[in-house]
């Protein structure tokens, strides 16, 4: 049971950035189970189907409430196109601002780590002026990725990189080119772009491949022989690991 005076309540007029971890719902800290339990409002970004990936992380805290709670989904257009994304911050930083003005606290749920490639950033930006605001940090796909792999992503004197689909082949290949570990976030559509600079660079058998990692739908691949060239998931990453380790 735990000691009541560790209790953490979420606090009037507040706005938290809550890292709720990869997909594995039982790797919330036992503060975002907690601000989840006290908070007025729940906010969280959803796709244009309304599914919410970090929502659906915290499941089971947010059915653990004994209050009823106002959620507040942000509608998000999954595309690369910054204006379409920057007016949907604006609107959704607009209707928490109506919540935080009339002294509700706002937990807004992130998956992985609300302050690594998270949207929570942009809302932040825009509401940390006006509003107290707290960030509780959340396990990244990164840090999950290794465990699931059962791998250390640095040992000794080697190198760490992480770089994203999204980069150019320049810079991906220079990062493979330049540093021991590299993890390549936002693999999805960048999937055979990124084989193919593996297999330029001589890193082929250093590349694990890793998508939807703590979900029932998780999948981990380290001969990457078996995984098909063609575009996967937005849900993906690849670890990039030296044959041979320091010891
Ligand atoms: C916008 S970033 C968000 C990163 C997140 N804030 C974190 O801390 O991991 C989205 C990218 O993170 C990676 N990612 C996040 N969750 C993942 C998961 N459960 N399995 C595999 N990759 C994941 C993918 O590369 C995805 O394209």
């Amino acid at each position: 049971m735990l000691d009541t005076s560790h209790t953490y309540r979420a606090q009037v007029a507040t706005f938290y950035g809550v890292g709720v971890g990869p997909g594995d719902p039982l790797l919330l800290t036992l503060k975002a189970h907690q601000l989840i339990q006290s908070a007025d409002v729940i906010s969280y970004i959803a796709n244009t189907h309304g599914h919410s990936q970090a929502r659906d992380i915290a499941r089971f805290s947010i059915q653990a409430r004994t209050t009823p709670v106002q959620e507040v989904p942000v509608p998000m257009p999954m595309s690369t196109e910054r204006t379409q994304a920057n007016a949907a911050y604006d609107a959704a930083s607009e209707q928490l601002r109506t919540h935080l003005l009339a002294g509700l606290s706002v937990v807004f749920l992130c998956e992985g780590d609300p302050l690594f490639f998270g949207s929570f950033s942009y809302l932040l930006q825009r509401l940390s002026e006006d509003f107290a605001c707290q960030v509780v940090p959340g396990i990244s796909s990164v840090n999950a990725s290794a465990s699931a792999l059962q791998q250390p992503l640095t040992l000794l004197q080697e190198s760490f990189v992480v770089v994203s689909g999204r980069h150019t082949d320049k810079q991906i290949e220079s990062a493979l080119n330049q540093h021991d570990s590299v993890v390549i976030m936002k693999a999805g559509r960048a999937r055979p772009r990124i084989l193919a600079l593996l297999r330029k660079t001589g890193r082929w058998r250093d590349g694990n491949y890793l998508e939807y990692i703590g979900r029932d739908n998780q999948r981990l691949i380290k001969d990457l022989n078996q995984l098909e060239d063609q575009a996967g998931p937005y849900f993906s990453l690849f670890v990039v690991l030296r044959e041979e380790r320091p010891s």
